[in-house]
C-alpha cells in the first residue's frame, strides 16, 4: 500500500480519476497500519529453540497462562527476534553443552536489550556461560524428581513453598551463577537451580517448569510472564477443534482422503474429525501388520466396521505375511521402525489404487511423534516414529493431512471428546503404530509375537481389575531377547524374560513410574509364566522417563 501510495503521490495531477486512485491507495495504506498496530498491540512471549524435547511444552504453558507465544530457531537473528516485538523471551532445552565452541547460541545482546530473559535447562547454562559464569559437567547427573529450596522473594516463585518438587534432567551444571546474579534456588547436588539478576531482567533455572512433574511449574512460567515481563493476559484460544475441522473443509474441498486407522486414541480422533469435516470422501483403511495386541483386529473392526458406531468408510487389510517377511532378521530398532513406516504406506497406496484417485493420506500423527522424531524444530532424534521420521521419501500421494500434529495426547483426548466420540475409546491406553515390534528386543517372528500378545493380554487383564484411578497411562509387556535359566516340574529351562511396565504420565513426553499394587504384579508373573510357553522370567521396569523412553525401541 505504501509503494501504491508513493506512485500515486508522485503522479497525482489533479484530475477526478487520480483524486481516486490516491485515495483509494491511502485507505489501504491506513488499512495496513491499523493491522500492523494490531499485530504489535497482541503481547507475545517468544521461545527460544535450542533443540529441547519440552519446547512445544513451554508454548503450550504460555498460552494456558492467557499469553500468545510462538517458538523460533536460535539461529534466527536478533533483528529477526526484535521485530516479533516480544514482552519476554524463553531459552529452551537442549541436548549440547553450553561451554562447547561449536554449540548453539545466541547474540549476546540480547541480554542488554532490555526485554526479560528465562533460561531453562541448556537456556540456563548458556545464559551463565555467556555472561561469565561457570558451567562444566556435574559431579553427579539428576534426571527426575528432585527437592529444590526456593527463594520465595524472586519474582519467579512467588506464592511457593520453600520447598518444591522440581524435575530435572541434566549432566551439565552450572557451578558459579555469573557476576550480578543471586541464587534463588538450590538442590544439594546442583548449587545454582536457579539465578536472577532483576536489574538486567534475566532469569534461569535448571529445572523444567514446563513439565507437570515439576509441582506449580505452570505458576512459574506464569509468574515469570505477569511479574517480570508483565504481560496482562487477553489472549484466549479458539477452540481447536470448530477451527480445525473449517481449516480441513477448506484445504480438502471435494477430495478423496485415506485415513490410516489403527484403533487407538489418535487415529480414531483424527478419523472422527475429518469425518466430520468431509463425511464420505473418508475411507479409513486398518491394516493388520501382525504386530497387534490379542484380539485387537476384532475390536476395532467392531468399533470402527460395518454395523460399528461411525458411518464411514471401512476396509481391514490382512498384510501380516508381508510384514513378517520385510522384518525377518532385522534387529535395530530404527531399522524396524522405517521398515513399517515404508510398508505401511505401500500397503494404503495399494488400497488408494483400489479406490481410485485419492488425493490425502490422513495420519493421526501427534506432537511428542514429531519432536522425539526429530523434527519438532531443534530437538534430536530419540526414535522415528512410525508415521514421523519412519516414512519413506516417496509417498504416491499429493499430500500428507495431520491434524493433530500440534497436540498432546492430553490435548488429542479433549478433542476426541469434544466431538463426542465414547469415553473408552477416548481414554484408552496408546499402542504405537509400529506396535509389537518395538516390544520384542531383537529380531521379530510370529512366535515371537505370539508370546507377547499372551503376556501383555494376561497382565492388562489383571491390572484393569484396578478401579480407573489406580490405572497407569500406559502399561504392556516386552519380550527381551534376554535369555535364562529356571527350573520348571523339576526340569531345566532356558527361556526368555519378559518385561512388564507401568508408567504414569499425561502428555507422554515425561513419565514416572506406577507403584502397583505388589498383588497386581505377583499375580500376574505367576499367571505369565504358568500360562505362557517360552517364558521363565517376569522382570519390572523401574525407569522413569527420561532417561528411558517409554517404549523399549
Ligand atoms: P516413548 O517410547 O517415545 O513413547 O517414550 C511415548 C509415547 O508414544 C508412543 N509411541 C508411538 N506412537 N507411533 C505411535 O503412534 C510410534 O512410532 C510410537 N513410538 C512410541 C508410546 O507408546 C508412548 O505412548
Amino acid at each position: 500500500a505504501s509503494d501504491v501510495y508513493k506512485r500515486q503521490d508522485l503522479s497525482y495531477g489533479g484530475n477526478n480519476k487520480d483524486r481516486m486512485k490516491f485515495r483509494l491507495a491511502e485507505t489501504y495504506l491506513l488499512l495496513a497500519e491499523a493491522r500492523l498496530m494490531q499485530n504489535n498491540a497482541q503481547e507475545m512471549v517468544l521461545v527460544i529453540d535450542f533443540g529441547g524435547q519440552y519446547n512445544q511444552l513451554i508454548a503450550r504453558r504460555v498460552r494456558e497462562s492467557g499469553v500468545y507465544c510462538e517458538i523460533v530457531s536460535y539461529k534466527h537473528s536478533l533483528e529477526a527476534i526484535k521485530a516479533k516485538n516480544p514482552k519476554g523471551i524463553i531459552f529452551t532445552g537442549g541436548p549440547n553443552s553450553a561451554y562447547l565452541e561449536d554449540s548453539p547460541t545466541i547474540d549476546p545482546e540480547i541480554y542488554t536489550w532490555g526485554v526479560p530473559v528465562l533460561g531453562i535447562c541448556y537456556g540456563s547454562q548458556l545464559m551463565m556461560h555467556m555472561l561469565g559464569g561457570h558451567v562444566c559437567v556435574a559431579p553427579e547427573r539428576e534426571y527426575g524428581k528432585t527437592v529444590v529450596d526456593l527463594d520465595t522473594t524472586s519474582p519467579m516463585f512467588a506464592g511457593l513453598s520453600e520447598k518444591n518438587v522440581c524435575w530435572m534432567s541434566h549432566n551439565d551444571y552450572i557451578e558459579t551463577a555469573a557476576p550480578g546474579f543471586k541464587i534463588v534456588a538450590s538442590t544439594p547436588n546442583c548449587p545454582v537451580a536457579a539465578a536472577e539478576d532483576a536489574a538486567r531482567k534475566l532469569y534461569c533455572v535448571q529445572f523444567h517448569p514446563e513439565v507437570l512433574h515439576t509441582e506449580n511449574g505452570t505458576k512459574m512460567l506464569s509468574n515469570f510472564v505477569y511479574n517480570v515481563c508483565g504481560c496482562a493476559g487477553t489472549w484466549k484460544m479458539d477452540s481447536f477443534v470448530e477451527q480445525t475441522v473449517a481449516e480441513l473443509k477448506e484445504r480438502i474441498g471435494d477430495g478423496k482422503v485415506l485415513c490410516a486407522l489403527s484403533g487407538g486414541v489418535d487415529s480414531s480422533v483424527c478419523a472422527a474429525m475429518l469425518a466430520k469435516a468431509i463425511g464420505k470422501q473418508l475411507t479409513c483403511v486398518f491394516v493388520d501388520h501382525g504386530l497387534l495386541r490379542k484380539n485387537e483386529r476384532e475390536e476395532v473392526c467392531a468399533v470402527f466396521g460395518e454395523g460399528g458406531q461411525f458411518d464411514i468408510n471401512f476396509i481391514c487389510v490382512d498384510a501380516r505375511e508381508r510384514f513378517y517377511s520385510k522384518l525377518a532378521g532385522v534387529t535395530a530398532p530404527e531399522g524396524k521402525r522405517k521398515i513399517i513406516g515404508e510398508e505401511f504406506i505401500r500397503v494404503f497406496e495399494e488400497e488408494a489404487k483400489k479406490i481410485g484417485a485419492v488425493d490425502y493420506l490422513a495420519q493421526g500423527t501427534i506432537y511428542p511423534d514429531v519432536v522425539e522424531s526429530g523434527l519438532g524444530g531443534e530437538s534430536a532424534t530419540i526414535k522415528s516414529h512410525h508415521n514421523v521420521g519412519g516414512l519413506p521419501d516417496f509417498v504416491d500421494f499429493k499430500e500428507i493431512v495431520e491434524p493433530l500434529r500440534d497436540l498432546f495426547k492430553d490435548e488429542v483426548r479433549q478433542s476426541g471428546r469434544e466431538l463426542g466420540l465414547p469415553e473408552n475409546l477416548v481414554a484408552r491406553q496408546p499402542f504405537p503404530g509400529p506396535g509389537l515390534a518395538i516390544r520384542i528386543i531383537g529380531d521379530v517372528t510370529p512366535e515371537k509375537v505370539a508370546i507377547v500378545q499372551d503376556a501383555d493380554a494376561i497382565y492388562r487383564e489383571e491390572v484393569d481389575k484396578l478401579p480407573m484411578s489406580e490405572r497407569p497411562s500406559q502399561y504392556f509387556a516386552a519380550l527381551t531377547n534376554m535369555r535364562s535359566v529356571g527350573v520348571m516340574g523339576d526340569e531345566r529351562t532356558y527361556d526368555y524374560a519378559i518385561a512388564l511396565r507401568a508408567v504414569t504420565t499425561t502428555d507422554f513426553m515425561t513419565a514416572e513410574v506406577t507403584m502397583l499394587p505388589p498383588a497386581t504384579i505377583t499375580t500376574a508373573a505367576n499367571r505369565i509364566v504358568n500360562e505362557v510357553k517360552h517364558i521363565n522370567r517376569v522382570l519390572f521396569d523401574y525407569t522413569t522417563k527420561p532417561p528411558a523412553t517409554i517404549e523399549f525401541e
